[in-house]
């Protein structure tokens, strides 16, 4: 078997065999293939499509190019869950606790932001002596002992994804959904968990922007799981604007704890029940996603989640005092705050440039080595459909460099749009694949 042939026979648009697939992934895992090939192959797969059973095919092969975990040692159903990827997503820090806190184990892997998009590992980082990296041992333990522990993902789960993720990100081939579908459910299926619940994202600063294509994507998905026997349920929840208010890394663990105290944005905290009464349903601690919903509610009022929370920060060497004293944070020198320069309604604040503008105040990186700025950052002051006069503040923006704040400013400010007819309130929650 050669490259070249794989490379001309999906250039055409004829289907790939399993040998094709699998010679194709292992060979570039083990380096034996060269980046240039693979970039061909990606751009071919990207314009001719994989059909379900090549998406399969891909994903399996995949899902085996690396360790495979076995949780087999933690008790209970162990339910995982994964966004595809949004602007101030901090829903993993407030679902985890209220999950555990319900009796369903937690045991996640998670990664680092790239691109626009934040990641759970450096938003956890951002809480001082926390943790990430835990032996696995370690890890099993916290979850039996807190019901619920984050790790990085490592290098060895779904080997396969991390060369090819790093290959799509600069070849311009992430957005396909076949390539997305096996990138994220070959590392869900090689993590070990028996339930996977998928937040897929649509609107301006979501992989895809459409909610037809966020369907097919979803329905993918959860195809893959279930042929895999695991309950999979997806939500398609919209990313037209920013989740909350808090984009950046302690800016939006600040977020989500004030949610787990009760005091969260409204739509945060909407979503953050849903999704969590779909991780009790899927974990069997309740009969339907409307009991589990109840139950999560239970757990934020009566403060068991917050609690929780307190436990796995305590668990994985993080200072629990940013609970309750948020100057213990890693603190932004400089910030600048941006104002209407007009009255009327906020119609717009697209996603994607906020969160463009948070990677330029250095809260996210640039490059896969750049370091990131846990202080910096955007706080908005105004959602969507809100009310402005001329002169109110719009969003503050937070950082340690003038120069890349000055930066960041401009793009966030460009992110908003004020009209004078009330916009049309995008539905939250648009609908549910399982
Ligand atoms: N998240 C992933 O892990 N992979 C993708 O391809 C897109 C989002």
């Amino acid at each position: 078997m050669n490259m070249i042939e794989i490379i001309l026979k999906k250039r055409e648009g004829s289907i790939l065999s399993k040998q094709e697939i699998d010679f194709f992934v292992n060979g570039y895992t083990k380096g034996e293939i060269p980046d240039y090939q693979a970039s061909a192959l990606l751009m071919a797969i990207f314009f001719q499509k994989l059909n379900k059973e090549e998406t399969f095919l891909l994903t399996d092969a995949m899902r085996h190019s690396g360790d495979v975990v076995d949780l087999s040692k933690i008790k209970g159903i162990k339910v995982d869950k994964h966004s595809t990827g949004g602007v101030g997503d901090k829903t993993t820090l407030i679902v985890g606790p209220i999950a555990a806190a319900c009796g369903v184990p937690i045991a996640k892997m998670s990664g680092r932001g790239l691109g626009f998009t934040g990641g759970t590992v450096d938003k956890m980082e951002s809480i001082p002596g926390f943790q990430t990296a835990l032996a696995e041992e370690d890890f099993l333990a916290l979850v039996n002992q807190n019901g619920l522990a984050v790790i990085g993902q490592t290098a060895h789960i779904a080997a396969a994804d991390k060369k090819i993720y790093a290959l799509r990100d600069v070849t311009g081939t992430v957005d396909n959904i076949s390539l997305i579908t096996s990138s994220i459910m070959s590392k869900k299926l090689a993590s070990g968990s028996d339930a996977i619940v998928l937040d897929v994202k649509c609107g301006s600063g979501a992989f895809m922007e459409e909610e037809k294509d966020a369907a097919i994507l979803a329905q993918m998905m959860v195809d893959i799981g279930k042929a895999d026997g695991k309950k999979t349920i997806a939500l398609i929840t919209d990313m037209s604007q920013p989740l909350g208010f808090a984009v950046g890394n302690s800016l939006e663990v600040i977020e989500a704890i004030e949610t787990l105290k009760g005091k969260g944005p409204e739509d945060i905290t909407e979503l953050s029940l849903v999704l969590a009464g779909y991780m009790i349903y899927a974990g069997e601690k309740a009969t339907c996603p409307e009991e589990g919903k109840e139950m999560a509610e239970k757990a934020l009022a009566d403060g068991s989640a917050l609690e929780k929370l307190r436990l796995f920060i305590e668990g994985q060497g993080g200072d629990v005092k940013v609970i309750d004293d948020y100057s213990v944070f890693p603190q932004a020198k400089n910030h600048l705050e941006l104002f209407a320069q007009t009255s009327g309604y906020i119609s717009k604040i697209e996603a994607r440039r906020i969160g463009v503008a948070s990677q330029h105040t250095g809260a996210g990186r640039e490059k896969k080595e750049d370091m990131v700025d846990l202080s910096a950052g955007i706080l908005l002051a105004k959602k969507l459909g809100d009310v402005v006069e001329k002169g109110s503040l719009l969003a503050t923006v937070f950082g340690n460099d003038p120069e890349k704040i000055k930066k960041a400013a401009e793009e966030a400010i460009a992110a908003f749009t004020i009209e004078q007819r009330k916009p049309e309130k995008e539905r939250l929650i648009h609908a549910i694949i399982s």
